[in-house]
């Protein structure tokens, strides 16, 4: 049913006590997933509010793009695993998927594919923006920059009252941000940017436009492009995480669309969330060998210690990460195809061997998660550390825009608005500056 229409007859109640007084809390079911308690009116009708920092009980909306089950490590986008996604399709199917609900016919798939290739472009004006940073700016304050000044070039698509402008912004959105990816990654090296080339598929043009150069011949290789792919399909949404959420945030003050993806970026650029596959790589580096694993697992068990095992354990699943199998695989034909032998997936292999037979992570449920293989993927395929977030952000960006679009076409749409516990000081009076000690 609908959670916010109420019209299901069979709705289910959850009874709320407080001293001598109750109240019917209606409980609304998914299609699959625990239920919610509806507390959208506990202040107006109880004068309390609910107290969950972190989120870790709370949705925040309804949404029929992604469902994860952390339990039993699923995840399912529009309904279809992730696993036959990444096998069976490619990245701008999963896009349409996202976007559209339904996977494409052959004919939908060929419009789609040529809506996006043509708005691969990007202002040429932008590129003075890059000019403005630092030569070692990192590409994600680049991204941050770039992805928000594009709703200073296409005035056109950020009336979000206007169902076309909203599509228009969201295909231009998926066009636009491998080619400031690939951008931000060549003003870091001091090479010159690379156009796109529309007759290559999405993966294999942003390769080029990331590794190719003027004075040489490029040809992009089918298995780092296919693997390049399935990692933009791993990374492509992940129902309500912290940029997401703010994409979602951000949007219901309804602010234009460009800006809002800029604030989810700014988002993921921590280390807990898109950061932490290029902090599990320097982590693997620092282990640097196998028969140094044992310090770091007892350092990561030390209550005493900050250290954690970066690309382990999940807010959500408590079970292995899906992606990371997908990830996993990948990482071993990338590191055949190219005839790398890199000591660190040793090291990877061997760490989550000893850590999946640990008691400690065994109890607290600890599982490698998609970070935990993809920096040693990225790696191999010539992207430097600075890279990987940019890159999760490129796939991410099709997530975003696709929830921010569902919010935005949803009638019971809400300024997002939390309320607090309040800890300060209670109302006291104002001293004069000479009357203080
Ligand atoms: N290594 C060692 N101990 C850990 C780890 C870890 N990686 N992760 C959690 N724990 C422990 C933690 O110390 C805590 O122990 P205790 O109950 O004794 O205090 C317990 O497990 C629960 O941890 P939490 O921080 O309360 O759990 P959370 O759900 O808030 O944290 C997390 C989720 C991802 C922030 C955390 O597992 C972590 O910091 N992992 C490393 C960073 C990482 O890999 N992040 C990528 C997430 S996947 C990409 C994405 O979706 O953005």
């Amino acid at each position: 049913m609908d959670a916010k229409s109420g019209s299901n007859a069979n709705l289910k109640t959850g009874k709320l006590t407080l001293g001598d007084k109750s109240w019917s809390l209606p409980i609304y079911e998914g299609t699959i997933g625990p239920d919610v308690v509806d507390v959208s009116k506990l202040y107006s009708e109880v004068g309390i509010f609910t107290y969950d920092p972190g989120f870790t009980s709370t949705g925040s909306c309804d949404s029929k793009i992604t469902y994860i089950d952390g339990d039993q490590g699923i995840l399912l986008y529009r309904g279809y695993p992730i696993e036959d996604l990444a096998e069976h399709g490619d990245f701008l199917e999963t896009c349409y998927v996202l976007l559209y609900g339904e996977l494409p016919t052959a004919a939908q798939k060929e419009d789609f594919d040529n809506r996006v290739v043509h708005h691969t472009m990007i202002h040429e004006q932008m590129t003075r923006f890059f000019q403005g940073f630092r030569r070692d700016a990192h590409p994600m304050a680049v991204m941050v920059g770039c992805v928000g000044a594009l709703s200073a070039f296409y005035h056109d698509s950020t009336d979000i009252s206007d169902p076309t402008q909203r599509m228009i912004a969201s295909i231009r959105m998926i066009a636009k941000t491998p080619t400031l990816a690939a951008m931000a990654y060549k003003y870091f090296i001091g090479q010159p940017f690379v156009y796109p080339d529309n007759k290559l598929d999405y993966a294999s043009n942003f390769l080029r436009m990331c590794f190719a150069v003027p004075c040489e011949e490029y040809r992009p290789n089918p298995v780092l492009a296919r693997a390049m792919d399935r990692i933009f399909i791993l990374h492509a949404d992940h129902e309500q995480n912290a940029s997401t959420s703010t994409v979602r945030l951000a949007g219901s003050t309804g602010a234009n669309p460009f800006a809002c993806i800029a604030a989810g970026i700014a988002c993921l650029w921590g280390p807990a969330h898109g950061g932490a596959n290029e902090a599990a790589l320097k982590m693997l580096g620092e282990i640097g060998s196998v028969d140094r694993i044992p310090e770091y697992i007892k350092r990561a068990k030390d209550p005493d210690d900050s250290f954690r095992l970066m690309g382990f354990g999940h807010r959500v699943y408590k079970h292995y990460d899906p992606r990371a199998r997908v990830m996993q695989k990948t990482c071993h034909e990338v590191l055949q195809e190219l005839g790398i032998n890199d000591p660190l997936l040793d090291v990877a292999l061997e760490l989550e061997r000893i850590a999946l037979n640990d008691d400690y992570f065994i109890q607290k449920r600890l599982y490698p998660n998609i970070d935990f293989y993809s920096g040693i993927t990225l790696r191999a395929m010539g992207f430097p550390t600075t890279m990987f977030t940019v890159l999760f952000a490129l796939a991410r960006t099709v997530g975003w825009i696709a929830q921010w679009k569902e919010m935005i076409e949803d009638p019971h749409q809400k300024l997002a608005r939390p309320r607090q516990l309040y800890t300060g000081s209670p109302r006291r009076d104002y001293q004069s500056i000479s009357r203080r000690k």
